[in-house]
């Protein structure tokens, strides 16, 4: 049993509908095996577990482990890229790059180099693109249980309008995914996604294939584009001519229910909007990435007016690196750039968009807040003194200040612990292996 004694900052109430920010400046978090088991004032906690090691964490601000509902492995090594629209930065930049992972000692870099930069960031959680490669989801899922870090991920699917190394077809991806499924879904912290890159590069037939996995393990999930350019739509569009739109493309396959996730959606119509809401489906708004590839302005009033649930995602390798404060800032600013369709954000709605909302986007009901009965997820920031960050804080009047602060100008540089379940997993990933 581990006393957290710290300034905690948490959102268990959803501030879009209403809740406010929880913060405590000298909380108790004890945890016991990984649970959160009670949250009271300090002297409290210490009185009532005398025996218990205390590890104080005042000198900083203990915030729930961030969600990110939309990143990809193969792509880290092509994030900063700027100026291209999306075919051309696929064409150009990301597919180049995802071609090597058919080499398997470069895909066990990659694996490495990614989940160590996610856990960095104080990610704890992430919805991930895979590879095309099957060996190469068997080295990243092998990386991500040791990682600790709440994975979903999937081997990525195409068979068409991308260079041939990257296709399969509806036998092979059925009988890759379900062989991926049969080792990896349900241990350590993983689960399965089916992954169809888009359906851009994907024949109905391929899709219903991936509709036929998921109906035949029930609980996997489901992870796509969606709605991200103008050009992209169109091509999806004409090459699905029996969807009514892109939505539809999906879930005549089956795709579409809670346990999905489509990254985008800048350009919706409303009728995808209210399906999205009516099947319980999330959204991962990916605001760096929209912005580098001048996607288009995220229109998130839209969604929540129609109910539809939205995460954060940083969409590394189009989006600039894996901190979901930087997204968190970088959606504040888009939104505010519009008033008429955009929302006000405060740091309030920040904090609950990179952590409680990425967690419920992905079903994730044991992590999202610090609050008793929910794994110890958690990541402690502690800015370097003397920086901006610091001085804001020390300085700042209300807690909302401090938040807005950390927004503003947090970056992994000032994450100094993460905790999964309780365990410290600060530090590389497969650095013994
Ligand atoms: N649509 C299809 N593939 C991709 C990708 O790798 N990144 C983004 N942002 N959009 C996509
Ligand atoms: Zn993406």
């Amino acid at each position: 049993m581990i006393i957290y004694r710290a300034r905690v900052f948490d959102t268990p109430d959803n501030p879009f509908t209403g809740g406010k920010l929880r913060s405590d400046s000298d909380v108790a978090l004890v945890v016991d095996d990984g649970i959160i088991v009670e949250r009271s004032a300090y002297v409290t906690a210490r009185a009532a577990h005398p025996e218990a090691e205390v590890t104080d964490l005042r000198d900083g601000l203990l915030i729930p482990g961030m969600v990110d509902t939309h990143v990809h492995f193969p792509q880290i090594r092509a994030i900063g890229h700027l100026g291209k629209p999306l075919l051309e930065w696929l064409d150009t930049c990301a597919l180049p790059e995802e071609m090597r992972l058919a080499d398997n000692s470069y895909a066990a870099a990659v694996a490495r180099e990614f989940l160590t930069g996610l856990r960095a960031a104080g990610t704890t959680a992430a919805m991930v693109f895979g590879s095309h490669f099957a060996p190469a989801m068997d080295i990243f899922f092998s990386f991500a249980a040791e990682s600790g870090i709440r994975i979903t991920s999937g081997l990525v699917t195409s068979d068409r309008t991308l260079p041939d190394p990257l296709l399969t077809d509806v036998d092979r991806s059925v009988t890759d995914g379900q062989q991926l499924i049969d080792r990896w879904h349900g241990t350590a912290r993983l689960r399965y996604a089916v992954t169809p890159r888009f359906s851009l590069s994907a024949s109905p037939e391929l899709l219903a294939a991936g509709g036929s996995l998921v109906e035949g393990n029930p609980g996997i999930w489901v992870t796509t584009h969606i709605n991200e350019n103008r050009d992209e739509v169109a091509g999806v569009l004409e090459l699905h001519p029996a969807a009514s739109d892109y939505l539809d493309t999906y879930e005549r396959a089956g795709l579409l229910s809670r346990r999905a996730v489509f990254a985008h959606n800048v350009h919706p119509r409303d009728r995808e909007l209210a399906r999205l809401a009516e099947t319980g489906a999330a959204v991962a708004h990916c605001p760096t990435s929209n912005s580098s590839l001048a996607s288009g302005f995220f229109p998130m009033r839209r969604h929540l007016d129609a109910g539809v649930r939205v995460g954060l995602g940083t969409d590394v390798g189009a989006g600039t690196g894996f901190s979901l404060l930087k997204e968190g800032v970088q959606s504040y600013f888009m939104q505010r750039l519009d008033p008429a369709c955009g929302v006000a954000l405060s740091s309030t709605h920040l904090l609950y968009l990179a952590t409680a909302a990425g967690a419920d986007a992905l079903g994730l009901e044991e992590v999202g807040d610090l609050s008793v009965g929910k794994c110890f997820d958690a990541v402690f920031i502690r800015p370097t003194p003397g920086e901006p960050l610091d001085i804001g804080i020390q300085h700042a009047k209300e807690d909302e200040d401090v938040l807005a602060m950390l927004f503003a100008m947090g970056t992994p540089a000032d994450i100094a612990e993460v905790w999964i379940n309780g365990d410290s997993v600060t530090g590389a990933v497969g650095r013994d292996s």
